[in-house]
């Protein structure tokens, strides 16, 4: 290319990046449309449509982008301004642009639908170190600036949930375009659409999650705690257990719990030869599809539940990038929190009941029907932006004190 050409290219970059901010307003006015799994099924199976694809993500991406890109914007400065998530800041908005390409283009015109599947590709790739590169910003951020007040705290924890699940959500429909048009027909999963397993076998993911976590926790433990693997069928107890699911989602979740279980397990039980056993139900009903997972890794008090959920804690060694040989069953001390997002995503949730002293009920709900599988996104209006206003107020239950009142001065001012 001559230098001219490029010097004529830089400027219409500069140029289409200054533009940046219109867009993201343009985009956020628009709510995101959420789809129900059967949507994606019915879609992906009968008469699947390469340019209706086209027509919708087209649109439904950038308002997709746009909606968590306005909450990005609204972090506190100093969390902004680390060198983790401009990187993250400026992937979404080159993504942006690049779908934006595709707004004046036809489908009917020649290449136009490779090109698309193309960038989406490039799109997913550029976006797979999101999660890793925005923990390293909040570890930056409290190295820096130390411990955060509850206000800013909360503030981090409602963005991170909201910018997660867009991110899963942005990853499904990319996926889904991707896999339905391009893909090939896995023989084993003849009922999957692109990454939907409509007779997803909820017990055969319970199990190749364990084996999973059991090999990992043998590589360093030198030992792992057993499977006891149960399930009722309230609909017909005779039969497996079938839902439409993604079964990527549900082994991530049951992954992340398996290597908690595992890790407290053997923690707890260092001084005994024996290990008991980790016990998986899975139960569904009509409305429910439902996994308990029980162990006995000594549990967790109850005052500390809600924290494990949170980003700006974990009790695990703090990996560093590059790191190779770190302790592979505890990493950022986001094995929790992702994965209560992915139960979320679709209208579950995960739930985590402990006896301290005794051991963990980790509890996974997901909806049994794919009409009520919905997905659940976040929109930015002006209930979100009331969230990044909250202030430090004074509380409206007591604090109580440390010491225990004095009555007999009362009784003596009689
Ligand atoms: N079943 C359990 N029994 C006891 N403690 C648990 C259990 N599950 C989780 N925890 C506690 O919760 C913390 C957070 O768990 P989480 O899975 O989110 O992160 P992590 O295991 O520390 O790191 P990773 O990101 O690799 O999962 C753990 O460090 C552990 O202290
Ligand atoms: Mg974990």
């Amino acid at each position: 290319m001559s230098s001219k050409m490029k010097f004529v290219r830089s400027l219409l970059k500069t140029a289409a990046l200054a533009n940046v901010p219109k867009h993201i307003d343009y985009f956020s006015k628009f709510s995101p449309s959420p789809l129900s799994m059967k949507q994606f099924l019915d879609f992906g199976s009968t008469n699947a449509c390469e340019r209706t694809s086209f027509a919708f993500l087209r649109q439904e991406l950038p308002v997709r982008l746009s909606n968590i890109m306005k909450e990005i914007n609204l972090l506190p400065d100093q969390l902004r301004a680390t060198p983790s998530v401009q990187l993250v800041q400026s992937w979404y908005i080159q993504s942006l642009m690049e779908i934006l390409e595709f707004l004046d283009k036809s489908p009917d015109d020649q290449g136009v639908l490779e090109t698309f599947v193309d960038v989406l590709e490039a799109i997913r790739d550029r976006h797979n170190e999101v999660v890793p590169t925005m923990a390293q910003g909040v570890i930056e951020y409290k190295d820096t600036f130390g411990q955060q007040d509850a206000v800013t705290d909360h503030n981090i924890q409602y963005f991170l949930d909201r910018f997660y699940t867009s991110r899963i959500s942005i990853r499904m429909l990319i996926n889904q375009h991707t896999l339905v048009f391009y893909g090939h027909t896995n023989p084993a999963h003849p009922n999957s659409i692109g990454c939907i397993d409509s007779m997803c076998d909820v017990t055969e993911v319970v199990r190749d999650a364990y084996e999973s976590a059991k090999m990992l926790c043998e590589q360093y433990y030198l030992g792992a705690p057993e499977l006891e693997l149960r399930q009722m069928n309230a609909n017909n107890v005779k039969e497996r257990i079938y839902i439409s699911y993604i079964p990527s989602h549900l082994y991530h979740m049951l992954f992340e719990l398996f290597k908690n279980a595992m890790r407290a397990t053997i923690e707890n039980h260092e001084a005994s030869r024996t290990l008991p056993p980790i016990k998986v139900m899975v139960s569904l009903g009509k409305e429910d599809l439902s996994i308990t997972m029980s162990d006995r890794g000594g549990g967790v008090p109850f005052r500390k539940i809600e924290r494990l959920f949170s980003y700006m804690y974990s009790t695990a060694p703090r990996p560093t990038f590059g790191e190779k040989h770190r302790a592979p069953l505890a990493g950022f001390g986001y094995g929790l929190p992702i994965s209560r997002l992915y139960a979320r995503y679709f209208q579950g949730d995960l739930q985590l009941y402990s006896m301290e002293g005794f051991g963990t009920d980790a509890v996974i709900h997901l909806k049994a029907l794919s009409t009520d599988s919905v997905e659940r996104l976040p929109v930015f209006n002006k209930t979100a932006l009331r969230h990044y206003k909250l202030s430090l107020e004074a509380d409206d239950w007591c604090i109580p004190s440390r010491e225990p009142l004095n009555l007999a001065i009362y009784r003596a001012s009689k």
